[in-house]
């Protein structure tokens, strides 16, 4: 098997944990030629059985390829293995594909760490589990330097159907990243509430579930609307305004203390709602909110 560091199709995949493995078998389906390495080498048996090189050492993986892709733990982990001499020593003239998740600061500094040897550094964010990779419609977001960027394009393609390159700052995509995860995880917050809701008044749950699914797409046309906004700097009423959802929040904390539920979410949320009236707000556009966040 050929692994001459010119060869476009020869891909080193360091970490072989539920997504290393996932990323190597689908570079291995698409014909690349893999070398694998990972701390506990008995985790890339499999994929040498399907056609993978296991490297001796890091070193030695990094060496292989003329790219690298990266999926451990975290970044402290990736640290520990491309900060150490014998990596470092053959990095220059390489592309790294770091795929880990972290934080912006985490990506920038990583950076500064891989281009410090002479390596290009590409930081992309997945969000998808292993059993939803290579998928036409699977979202992988990266960053950083675009010559990196167009070198791993079809590498990253292999990985997910749907690319969003974010430009040169190597910390955008863990930013879009966390940006989304907010979005995913405060409406889940505000969800299971209203599950506590549900459940308090007899009602089924499962049929509250269908509800909320039902209205999921208009709800997403409405997010984009007051994105829009945002963007315009316009806030004045044109879909919802501020003093329907400042009244609406009060009922659901009036609600949660009534039924005897967890009133954490609404007392949060119709707080950030009360400074919106106390800073005149209640006559703009419901994405005025933004401006409390401000
Ligand atoms: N799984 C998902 O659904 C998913 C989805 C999106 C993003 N991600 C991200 O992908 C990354 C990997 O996730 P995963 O699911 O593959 O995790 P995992 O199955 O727990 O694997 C962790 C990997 O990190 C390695 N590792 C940990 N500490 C290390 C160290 N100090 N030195 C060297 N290697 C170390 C492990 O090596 P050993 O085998 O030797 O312990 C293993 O290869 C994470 O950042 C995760 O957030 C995962």
């Amino acid at each position: 098997m050929n692994t001459n560091n010119n060869d476009v199709k020869a891909v080193s995949v360091t970490g072989l944990g539920m997504m290393g493995t996932t990323l190597a078998r689908l570079l291995l389906q698409a014909g690349y030629h893999v070398t694998v390495w990972n701390r506990n080498p008995e985790k890339a048996a499999q994929l040498v059985q399907e056609g993978a090189i296991l490297a001796p050492d890091a070193a030695a993986a990094v060496k292989a390829s003329p790219v690298t892709v990266i999926c451990v733990r975290d970044y402290n982990a990736a640290r520990e293995i491309l900060g150490a001499t014998e990596v470092k020593a053959v990095l220059p003239g390489r592309v790294v594909i770091h795929l880990s998740s972290g934080s912006p600061k985490e990506a920038e500094e990583m950076e500064t760490l891989i281009k410090a040897q002479g390596a290009a550094y590409l930081d992309g964010a997945i969000q998808a589990a292993p059993s939803q990779m290579g998928r036409p419609d699977t979202p992988i977001f990266v960053s950083g330097g675009t010559p990196a960027y167009q070198q791993a394009e079809a590498i990253l393609r292999v990985f997910g159907g749907s690319v969003t390159y974010f430009g040169g700052q190597a910390g955008a995509a863990s930013a879009i990243d966390l940006a989304t995860l907010s979005a995913i995880y405060g409406t889940m917050t505000g969800f299971l509430h209203g599950a506590r809701i549900v459940e308090a008044a007899g009602f089924p749950v499962d049929k509250y579930g269908a509800l909320v699914a039902g209205i999921t797409s208009t709800f997403g046309d409405f997010l984009q609307h007051e994105a829009n906004v945002i963007r315009s700097g316009n806030f004045e009423i044109s879909q919802s305004p501020m003093k329907i959802s400042i009244d609406a929040m009060e009922r659901i904390l009036q609600q949660a203390e009534d039924a005897g539920i967890h009133s954490g979410f609404p007392a949060y949320a119709a707080g950030l709602f009360r400074q919106a009236a106390k800073a005149g707000l209640e006559n703009e556009e419901l994405a005025a909110l933004i401006k409390v966040l401000r």
